[in-house]
């Protein structure tokens, strides 16, 4: 893993720093010692009545596995706390405080949790699996989104952030790869990993520092109690992020990061995304404000000022009815994909064979007599040009494209050499 790669992998990772505990939970430290390699699961091994499939994601609190639940015969996914963090009491309680927190809700916007089971793995929550991708990946792959997408898909996101406020639970890691987007456009929010229990007093939680640090509130930089309000901060950084493509912060050190957050201006989004409405500008703007009582006071607030814009109407804007909509862009989407992949192998070959063109043109009618150098330097070129295009495109295509392109180049080698032995010929060379 590069540098760069694993920074941006650490600021992406949700972190807990308390006076007793200090930890990062990201995939390098879960896998960072010989022992955390082993898999709690294996695919084929029975946990209960849950038959493993396969993983689906690993994250600081453990793995997560499809599994077949052999009774009531559905897929479900299986979240295992590994038996090395369980060793630890504050992994444990944050682990029950996740399945405490998930069993309170029951929305369509959020992933069910069926059961908490204890077996000798380890600690396991068994929950809804959902088919579709993290809007953390879906961001990756294909650039910010459309205002009307992203409209839909935080409209959803607030509805269950709201349906999570109102059943006591502030998320406080709300970030697009806890967001998930299924097939259908339907979100699903995920990972209550640090969450909190508002009615929950216990003292060791308030001197703790939890979040992700490119999305973290001020307050829960600083160690303050939290609340909905600070849900509302990290869903505008989100929401800055998938509008644009950029995060508004994004500094060389943690410290700087923090301080960013806690002191300094952020950046307007247009200054990354120019065509965007003033409105949703001030919206995002709104829902960053330092002070908690200059954001959104409610997710709901928030939710209002989003579709006040009018960027899709209201009765779009209603789940049920944008899940047609969400369809045809994800089709879209795949068609794009589609269309960039064979775009590239059409370039690809259409280079191929400009180059194959070129050298038999050369060798038939030459202006001059053809240098070897030059054809030489010609095929180079093309060659570099078609291994950059390739690459670009993607991996699948590079071995189609290196045969492509060896072929082309032996071929234009034989019919090069044939054409200079004729030239020969014919001038008596
Ligand atoms: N219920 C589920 N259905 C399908 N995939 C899931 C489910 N839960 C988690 N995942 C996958 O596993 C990844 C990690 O899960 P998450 O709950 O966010 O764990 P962590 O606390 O380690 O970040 C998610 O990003 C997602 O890709
Ligand atoms: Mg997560």
């Amino acid at each position: 893993m590069s540098a760069k790669a694993s920074r941006a992998d650490k600021l992406q990772s949700t972190v807990i720093i308390s006076n007793r505990f200090s930890e990062r939970r990201s995939q390098d430290v879960a896998h960072s010692t010989e022992e955390s390699s082993a898999e709690p699961l294996e695919a084929g091994s029975m946990v209960g009545r849950y038959l493993t499939l396969s993983r689906i994601g690993v994250g600081g609190m453990g793995v997560v596995y499809r599994a077949h639940d052999t009774k009531l015969n559905r897929t479900v996914a299986l979240k295992v706390l590994p038996p090395r963090l369980c060793k630890f009491p504050e992994y444990l309680k944050r682990f029950r405080t996740e399945a405490q927190a998930q069993a309170r809700l029951n929305s369509p916007y959020i992933v069910t949790l069926y059961e908490l089971m204890a077996h000798p793995v380890g600690e396991i929550l068994v929950l809804e699996y959902v088919e579709g991708e993290t809007l953390e990946n879906r961001l990756r792959h294909y650039g910010p989104l459309s205002l009307p997408e992203a409209v839909r898909i935080f409209e959803q996101t607030l509805r269950g952030v709201e349906h999570i406020h109102q059943m006591g639970v502030v998320h406080r890691d709300l970030k697009p790869s806890n967001i998930f987007i299924t097939h259908d456009g339907q979100v699903k929010l995920m990972d209550f990993g640090i969450a909190r229990l508002m009615d929950n007093h216990d003292s060791s939680q308030n001197d703790t520092m939890v979040g992700t640090l490119l999305y973290i509130s001020p307050e829960q930089i600083n160690g303050r109690e939290t609340d909905c309000r600070s849900d509302v901060y990290t869903l505008g950084i989100s929401l800055f992020e998938a509008v644009t493509g950029r995060l508004p912060f994004e500094r060389r050190s943690d410290y700087a990061l923090m301080h960013a957050h806690v002191q300094e201006n952020p950046p307007s989004p247009k200054e990354f995304q120019r065509r965007l409405p003033p409105e949703l500008e001030w919206v995002i703007l709104k829902a960053i404000e330092k002070d908690p009582n200059r954001r959104f006071q409610s997710v709901a607030e928030f939710r209002t000022a989003l579709l006040e814009l009018g960027i899709v109407n209201r009765r779009q804007s209603a789940a049920g009815n944008a899940l047609s909509e969400m369809r045809q862009s994800w089709s879209h989407h795949e068609k794009k994909a589609e269309h960039r992949i064979w775009g590239g192998i059409w370039t690809d070959l259409s280079l191929a064979t400009t180059a194959l063109l070129l050298v038999v043109t050369l060798g038939i009618f030459p202006t001059q007599k053809p240098s070897t150098e030059n054809m030489m330097a010609n095929t180079a070129h093309m060659k570099k040009v078609v291994r950059q295009k390739s690459v670009m495109v993607n991996t699948r295509q590079m071995s189609t494209m290196a045969s492509n392109d060896r072929n082309t180049k032996t071929q234009a080698a034989k019919q090069s050499k044939d054409k200079f032995a004729s030239l020969r010929d014919a001038w008596g060379g």
